[in-house]
């Protein structure tokens, strides 16, 4: 049987992968969408992203033409697929949405393509997971808005060139670094979504339980911020916890109790780490004597996948100064001996 700390991230995962495997709850789905926010006013913090990406708009609008391709990164639940709706809402355009995944073959982009009405936004998610045949599809489509499809095979091959309306890419990657410079480099502008501050989370919290119809006294909304991993849609999808226990085992309204309960429940310490996380403090710390360790030892040791530990855990693990990187791997900093009650060693004082 999962832990349950298994399961609340095997829930933040399937929130993370929304829309790309079919795998979430459909009252998830629509209680995500509820929250997303609907105008540039409620998507909070990211300031300096949405001042540049305002000024990129406007310029365009301006010379009377689509705005130049975006890509957008960051970590899962950092809100690029909210930007990329306010995004088309801002320009006036239609928004069609895809995934790498999704665009197997060179068909598959061109039938997308072809359909687009003039001066819309074709949203890629995950385009670092498009195929290279796909990708080399997609370059002259972005550069010339035109495509070279190779028809027949062999020495009966033939290019057939294709125009298609003008569009707007956004690509949205949890990893820019896997994707290749040339595709990189078709973007008329990149922007990485950072971590909310607390401030901001709480300001999210407060907005989504107004949506959510839901009371909450500060204290409570103070907890589950500092558990929200600085991420907005963990924050949301906390706040909905919270919510059913405070519906099923209190009077309705989150109370800091009820708030310190319900996470407790759902195995999550007040600084927001799972037990998953902690498996990786303590393998680092027990294992490997506080490292330098690499990933694929540690994957290994923790019987995670690489990619989890790199996208889940170990970008909130640094956040909160538990883990460091070095050239020779990963290390496990003071902070993190004494946040699982061990003294930490002579060279780390
Ligand atoms: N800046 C923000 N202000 C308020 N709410 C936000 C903000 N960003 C994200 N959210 C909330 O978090 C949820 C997740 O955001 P979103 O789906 O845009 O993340 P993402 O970066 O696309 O994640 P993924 O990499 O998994 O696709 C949204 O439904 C929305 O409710
Ligand atoms: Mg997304």
């Amino acid at each position: 049987m999962l832990e349950k700390s298994n399961l609340f991230l095997k829930n933040i995962n399937n929130l993370n992968n929304q829309g790309k495997k079919g795998s979430q709850a459909p009252v998830d789905d629509i209680l995500d969408s509820t929250l997303r926010p609907k105008d540039w006013e409620n998507y909070v913090g990211q300031d300096k992203v949405k001042q540049n990406l305002k000024v990129i708009i406007e310029a365009a609008q301006q010379r009377k033409e689509s705005p130049e391709h975006l890509l957008l990164y960051g970590n899962p639940g950092l809100g690029k697929t909210t930007l990329a709706y306010l995004i088309s809402q801002e320009i006036g355009a239609d928004i069609r949405i895809t995934s790498g995944p999704a665009l197997e073959r060179s068909g598959d982009l061109a039938a997308i393509l072809t359909n687009l009405t003039e001066g819309s936004v074709l949203f890629v998610d995950e385009i670092h997971r498009l195929s290279r045949v796909v990708e080399e599809c997609l370059y002259p489509a972005m550069e010339e808005f035109k495509l070279n499809l190779i028809l027949g095979k062999g020495p009966m091959a033939r290019i057939m060139e294709l125009k298609v309306p003008r569009f707007t890419l956004i690509g949205a990657t949890t990893k820019l670094a896997s994707m290749s410079s040339p595709l990189r480099s078709r973007f008329g502008a990149t922007f990485g979504l950072n971590f909310y501050t607390l401030e901001d989370i709480q300001k999210i919290l407060t907005r989504s339980s107004r949506l959510l119809n839901v009371e909450i006294e500060d204290p409570a909304l103070s907890i589950i911020a500092k558990t929200a991993r600085f991420t907005p849609r963990v924050a949301n999808h906390l706040l909905r916890r919270v919510r059913d226990f405070a519906q099923v085992r209190g009077q309705g309204i989150i109370t800091k109790d009820s708030a310190q309960n319900s996470l407790q429940s759902v195995e999550i310490d007040e600084s927001g780490l799972t037990n998953n996380d902690q498996r990786i403090l303590e393998a680092l710390i027990h294992k490997f004597a506080g490292g330098p360790v690499g990933l694929k030892t540690l994957a290994s040791a923790t019987a995670e996948e690489e990619d989890t530990i790199l996208d889940i855990y170990e970008p909130y693990l640094m956040r909160l100064g538990l883990i460091a990187l070095t050239p020779r791997g990963r290390v496990a900093t003071k902070l993190a001996f004494e946040h699982l009650g061990l003294k930490p060693p002579s060279r780390l004082l």
